[in-house]
């Protein structure tokens, strides 16, 4: 049986300010997406949040960029929004929905998508990420460890079916294009591209031997879609795991190092990404750090068995702790780069106005 996992998300608005989906968002979108259940566009559904993002998981079977699919995620966020946002006056309500009106598809409207459809296997292990302050590229380094990196993946040197590596789908955000790049083959063509993170974003990842897909991330970013700043594009990923893909631990493994991502305070700083369980979904200190949940499935006929609760496990406690530490490490520069964005990179700046300012008094050195 074909199915299609869609994880559409957005925020719509939270409290207090930019921390936390509340639950009255949460039981609205549930609902709508129960009716849609019950109508027989949705085999299945699970709502989220990861930090101020409301996560729209839906199983169905009308494949990737489906009209109805997207139409039911915007009505849903816009209901939300004007329903629950609006009516408490909760923060930033609507924030990510750009547009007024639906034009067949989500993508480019503020709302992040990542997709897929595929031949559900005799047993279908699925892990879902969502991500609060930060951007697409957060998912460069752990898809990276998780599918070409045999020091985080030991199946892709002792599993003959993932012998043969993986096809990485870079998407360039600046220019729109993207490019297929094979590892291990050209592994170091791949690592040039994807540690500029903020503008080569790994959007899919295909088993090279079969192209089965294995993952699925969102690549927009809302301040290029906008024109002006409305917050990072919190990212979400899908990725299928086991018997000829990476393990869940494999995958989880990607996640044991808290990296630096840009996002945290005002999208403007670099932060490490701590993974989070669900009740720990929400950003505090300085608007961060950046926070990853992670929840895992079996699919079963399209049905969305679980979740489990994946980062709620001590063996990421000492994850959580390093991640502090470097958060406390990083707020010591308080302005100064590199914890602070450099200027292109951030999407709060006075610099113009600065620069406007004294531009009389500068004077030839
Ligand atoms: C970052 C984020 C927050 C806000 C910050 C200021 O993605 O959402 O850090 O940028 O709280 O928000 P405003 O300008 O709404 O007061
Ligand atoms: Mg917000
Ligand atoms: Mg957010």
């Amino acid at each position: 049986m074909k199915v299609t996992v869609s994880l559409i998300k957005a925020d719509v608005g939270s409290l207090p300010g930019h921390h936390r989906v509340y639950k009255d968002q949460l039981e609205l979108a549930k609902k709508k997406l129960h009716e849609a259940k019950e109508t027989g566009l949705l085999i299945d559904y699970h709502v989220f949040n990861a930090g101020d993002d409301l996560e729209l998981l839906m199983t169905h079977t009308k494949g990737v960029n489906n009209p109805e699919i997207h139409k039911l995620a915007w009505d849903t966020f816009t209901e939300v929004t004007e329903k629950v946002s609006k009516a408490l006056k909760l923060y930033g309500a609507g924030q990510d929905l750009l547009v007024e009106a639906f034009s067949g598809n989500v993508r480019g409207m503020g709302p992040g998508v990542a997709e897929m459809e595929f031949e559900e296997r005799k047993s279908e292990p699925l892990l879902v990420f969502a991500a609060d302050k930060t951007e697409p590229g957060a998912w460069n380094l752990p898809l990276f460890r998780i599918f070409a990196d045999p020091f985080n993946t030991a199946g892709l040197t002792i599993d003959p079916t993932m012998h043969d590596g993986f096809d990485f789908v870079v998407h360039d955000v600046m220019e729109g294009k993207e490019v297929m790049v094979h590892c291990p083959a050209e592994m170091y063509d791949l690592l040039a591209l994807i540690g500029t993170v903020s503008r080569y974003v790994i959007s899919r990842v295909y088993r090279h031997r079969d192209g089965e897909i294995a993952a699925a991330a969102s690549v927009t970013r809302l301040s290029l879609i906008a024109g002006r700043y409305v917050g990072k594009d919190d990212p979400v990923l899908i990725v299928r795991a086991q018997h000829g893909f990476p393990a869940v631990g494999e995958i989880l493994e990607a996640f044991s190092f808290p990296y630096l991502v840009p996002g945290w305070m005002r999208g403007s700083h670099n932060g490490p990404l701590m993974p989070v369980p669900l009740k720990y979904s929400q950003c505090t200190r300085f608007d961060g750090p950046p926070r990853v949940v992670g929840l895992g499935f079996q699919l079963c006929n399209g049905r969305l068995i679980g979740p489990v609760d994946l980062f709620d496990d001590p063996a990421f406690d000492t994850v959580r702790i390093k991640a502090a530490e470097i958060a406390e490490y990083m707020r010591r520069h308080g302005p100064f780069m590199p914890h602070r964005l450099g200027p292109e990179e951030m999407e709060y700046t006075t610099l113009p106005a600065v620069l406007e300012k004294l531009k009389d008094r500068f004077k030839e050195a």
